[in-house]
């Protein structure tokens, strides 16, 4: 079968952001020239207990393709079932380990990036899903350590797995989304490895995302808040222009709004609210835009304010 990712190119992925990538998030990203969209971290609990809401998660586009789902868990019979579960479903592309979540509720559970600070269980869990999995592709999605930076000992990890790329979040888990992005362990990792590393943090325009494959050698940049309110980035990204005209950024923001009262029904009204203040972020204005639209349930009145504000801006 032939391979849906090019490793001979500079791969654009968007990263995965809970509460974000959904599938209108994605297909619009992937309509700008995304290489690789993925799901929202999936736990392995709920795949196997196949709740609706999950299953509305790992839902793509059929624009997305290659598509990945992103699994998080910390016990092998569990992450066995889950990757059992999505080997039934077609159209997913590649399974993704989550090995980078700082979040509490997730690290304090055993998942996330707590598979950082025990590497004999990482590779318990990524050789899990390596082994059962019929995807064409599995991923690690990594941070550079818990406290400590051990790049090296974790791409070395991944690599033992037999997967087939790692992306790597240039911070520990200490330095949460905060602390600068240490590209020079990214960089260690890239030379101590020969699987493809993607590396990702605070990559926002087109002379970063150079300036970081420059140094660190790196297969190709995850973009991940900086899509967020600028789904054009990936454009950008791939044609290395600067400019997206206001009427096509227009354009896309209803689009992205029709797209997620699509899929989640009239809650999108709601739902659309958060994405609103991220497009909005900067304008003239933007101040009374996000207190008049917190007040809009009516779909239609939505649309004609955001048509309004993106026109006279
Ligand atoms: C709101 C939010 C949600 C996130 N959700 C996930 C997730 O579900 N899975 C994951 O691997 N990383 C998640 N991340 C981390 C991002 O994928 C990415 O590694 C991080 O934000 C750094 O990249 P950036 O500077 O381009 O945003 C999340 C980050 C944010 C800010």
């Amino acid at each position: 079968m032939q391979k849906k990712l090019d490793f001979n190119k500079k791969l654009i992925i968007l990263a995965p952001l809970a509460g974000y990538t959904d599938l209108p998030f994605r297909s619009i990203a992937k309509k700008f020239g995304a290489d690789l969209t993925i799901s929202e971290m999936i736990s392995s609990n709920a795949l196997v207990h196949k709740s609706e809401k999950t299953l509305k998660m790992i839902e793509k586009s059929p624009t997305e393709d290659p598509y990945f789902v992103q699994i998080a868990g910390n016990k092998p019979e569990l992450v066995r079932d889950a990757v059992l579960i999505l080997n039934d479903i077609d159209g997913i592309d590649g399974i993704d380990l989550n090995c980078g979540c700082p979040a509490p509720k997730v690290f304090n559970h055993g998942s996330g990036s707590n598979l950082l600070g025990d590497l004999k269980k990482l590779t318990e869990i990524l050789s899990t899903v390596k082994k059962y999995s019929n995807k064409q592709y599995t991923s690690a999605k990594v941070r550079i350590g818990v406290n400590d930076k051990i790049p090296i000992e974790i791409g070395k990890a991944v690599e033992d797995c037999g997967v087939d790329f790692v992306c790597v979040h240039g911070r520990t888990r200490a330095g949460k989304y905060k602390a600068p992005v240490d590209y020079e362990a990214i960089k260690a990792m890239k030379s101590a490895i020969s699987i493809p590393v993607i590396a990702n943090g605070d990559i926002k325009d087109y002379t970063k995302a150079k300036e970081v494959l420059e140094f660190t050698n790196a297969n190709g940049v995850m973009i991940g808040r900086g899509a967020i309110g600028k789904p054009w980035i990936f454009h950008q990204l791939k044609y290395g222009v600067e400019e997206i005209s206001l009427e096509f950024k227009k354009e896309i923001i209803l689009e992205h709004y029709d797209e997620v009262l699509k899929f989640h029904g009239l809650h999108g009204v709601v739902m659309f609210r958060k994405l609103l203040h991220s497009y909005s972020k900067g304008y003239n204005g933007a101040t009374q835009f996000r207190d008049i639209i917190n007040t809009i349930k009516d779909k239609n009145v939505m649309r004609d304010i955001i048509e309004n504000f993106f026109t006279h801006i």
